[in-house]
């Protein structure tokens, strides 16, 4: 996983662009209704997502398995944006709880005991009354079932990158006992999920 990923970011640097992806965008409209102002973003990439949460004096921390990703943000927000280095199958890096949790295009990468972790230690760091949000890729992507089936639901078409493709059921299955909200539907450069979780 790191390889593909550091090989991703040293070929191709900032991928996406610097415009936040349209879930960013929802999600902090969603922490503002809430009153968030200290986030974790797992999987934080070069941090184009930071953007909507930082101009509304949102506290951004981030948590990345690649090098290189991590160098790209701090050249681009300089050195005020902390980020972790390392797996989120790793956390908890600190002892910290934050009221908010935006997790875009990752939890779809991990195995299902990864995906059970994750969603564990998040849920852990959340405040009371804190709130998440996960996108995840769904079934309805064109490359689903595509490349070597690993597990149900879960395939390889590139080498390193095993996803796994999520319906509602999944989403539900997974989601439920960490406040689940409201599951919608997103168009990013794949068809996703965005969740919406709020601690009890
Ligand atoms: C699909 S990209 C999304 C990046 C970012 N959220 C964005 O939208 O710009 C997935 C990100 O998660 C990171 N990542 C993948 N597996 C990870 C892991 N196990 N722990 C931490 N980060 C990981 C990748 O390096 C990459 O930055």
């Amino acid at each position: 996983m790191t390889e593909f990923w550091e090989t991703a970011f040293n070929n191709k640097q900032e991928m996406w662009g610097m415009q936040p992806a349209k879930s960013a965008e929802l999600a902090t409209n969603f922490f503002l209704e809430n009153a968030i102002n200290k986030l974790l973003i797992p999987g934080i990439g070069y941090g184009r997502n930071a953007k909507p949460f930082v101009d509304h004096g949102i506290v951004v921390t981030g948590i990345e398995i690649s090098k290189t990703a991590i160098e790209l943000a701090k050249k681009n927000y300089g050195s005020d944006l902390k980020i972790f280095h390392g797996s989120v199958t790793e956390m908890p890096f600190n002892q910290e709880k934050y009221d908010g949790i935006f997790c875009h295009g990752l939890i779809h990468l991990l195995d299902s005991n990864e995906r059970k972790k994750i969603l564990q230690d998040c849920y852990s760091q959340l405040t009371e009354k804190g709130c998440m949000v996960f996108t995840a890729i769904t079934k309805s992507a064109p490359q689903y079932g595509q490349g070597e089936l690993i597990s149900k639901n879960r395939y390889e078409i590139h080498k390193g990158a095993k996803i796994f493709y999520y319906d509602k059921e999944s989403v539900k299955t997974e989601f439920e006992k960490y406040g689940l909200l409201e599951i919608l539907e997103v168009e990013e450069n794949q068809p996703m999920y965005l969740i919406k979780c709020k601690k009890k």
